[in-house]
């Protein structure tokens, strides 16, 4: 099995390296318009520990929305009522960014990682203190998964989005008007800004993302970071709300939970098998890295890797 994965993870490498069409890079936060598109990277990390990894896997990029599966976690472990009092669970079928559909329901976002969901998820962790203390919050859980305390948000990055983000201030404005957020909106959005700013490597996500493939316990240290039942649930919520208005076409493509960033990264789950990080900078239209996709599609695949196999 590891000789196939090896040569598997080398065969994509190659293949989605030299791939002519290769998506848009995010341009609308204008520092991550600086990154070329032809990078490739991944990283495989199996359930017995093992790293196999391709391409452009030691290269930090912006996490960008991957990170609203961290605040997520963190919300959850500080109080799981307080945040399904505030963000729903359904797939949302509109943009990551939409603004009508909050709109439309009253101020309550359909799930924790549309862009409206995650700024509510977020205030609960920043909750009106120090803007400072949310972002140290989340960076120590990261930090701690994927055992390494040189990730670090990016503030250029940050600053680029803050200045730039007038779309989630709206909805941030939207949603204290309607009481779903308490704090500040500046903390609030501040927070949200430096969490999707953290930059990470494909290796360090794929650490990151161990305890989800291994029903919440951190293979690596032993720890309990979330509960087996929450761990499934937030599983769940990968696999039917993670690429947005492209979530049912990756559960059809790749089978697998996983959550994307418009940084072109992408942190996949097979459950009991594999924690997998792949990044390429190019988009799909709704924001989902293109590569990224096929590559993970290619994977799940080769390996028989999916949430609907039944000996996955
Ligand atoms: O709030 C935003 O628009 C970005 N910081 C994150 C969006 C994102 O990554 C969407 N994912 N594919």
């Amino acid at each position: 099995m590891m000789a196939d994965l090896h040569r598997l993870v080398a065969e994509i490498t190659a293949e989605m390296s030299a791939a002519a069409v290769r998506g848009r890079v995010a341009d609308y936060i204008p520092e991550l318009a600086k990154v070329s598109p032809d990078h490739f990277g991944m990283v495989v990390i199996t359930a017995d520990g093992r790293e196999v990894a391709g391409g452009d896997a030691d290269m930090d990029f912006s996490i960008q929305s991957i990170s609203k599966l961290f605040s997520l976690v963190e919300a959850l472990s500080r109080d799981a009522d307080a945040v399904w009092a505030r963000v729903g669970r359904e797939p949302s079928g509109s943009a990551f960014n939409s603004i009508v559909q909050l709109e439309a329901e009253g101020g309550r976002p359909r799930n924790p990682f549309i862009n409206a969901g995650a700024i509510a998820v977020t205030d609960l962790v920043a909750a009106g203190e120090d803007s400072r203390a949310g972002i140290g919050a989340i960076l120590r859980l990261v930090r701690d998964l994927a055992g390494d305390d040189s990730i670090a948000s990016d503030g250029a990055v940050a600053y680029s989005e803050a200045a730039t983000g007038h779309r989630n201030a709206a909805l941030a404005h939207f949603m204290k008007a309607h009481g779903t957020i308490d704090g500040p909106v500046d903390t609030t959005l501040s927070t949200y800004f430096h969490q999707c700013a953290i930059a990470m490597s494909c290796r360090q996500l794929a650490r990151a993302g161990r305890f989800l493939m291994n029903g919440g316990i951190d293979p690596a240290t032993g720890h309990c970071i979330v509960s087996p039942e929450r761990a499934r649930r937030i599983a769940a919520l990968m696999l039917s709300c993670g690429h947005y208005d492209a979530s049912g076409e990756f559960a059809f493509q790749v089978g697998l939970p996983a959550k994307s960033g418009v940084g072109g990264g992408i942190l996949a789950i097979a459950p009991g098998r594999a924690s997998i990080a792949v990044w390429s900078p190019g988009l799909s239209p709704q924001g989902n890295s293109l590569l990224g996709t096929a590559a993970l599609e290619r994977l799940a695949h080769g390996m028989g890797w999916s949430v609907f196999n039944p000996d996955c």
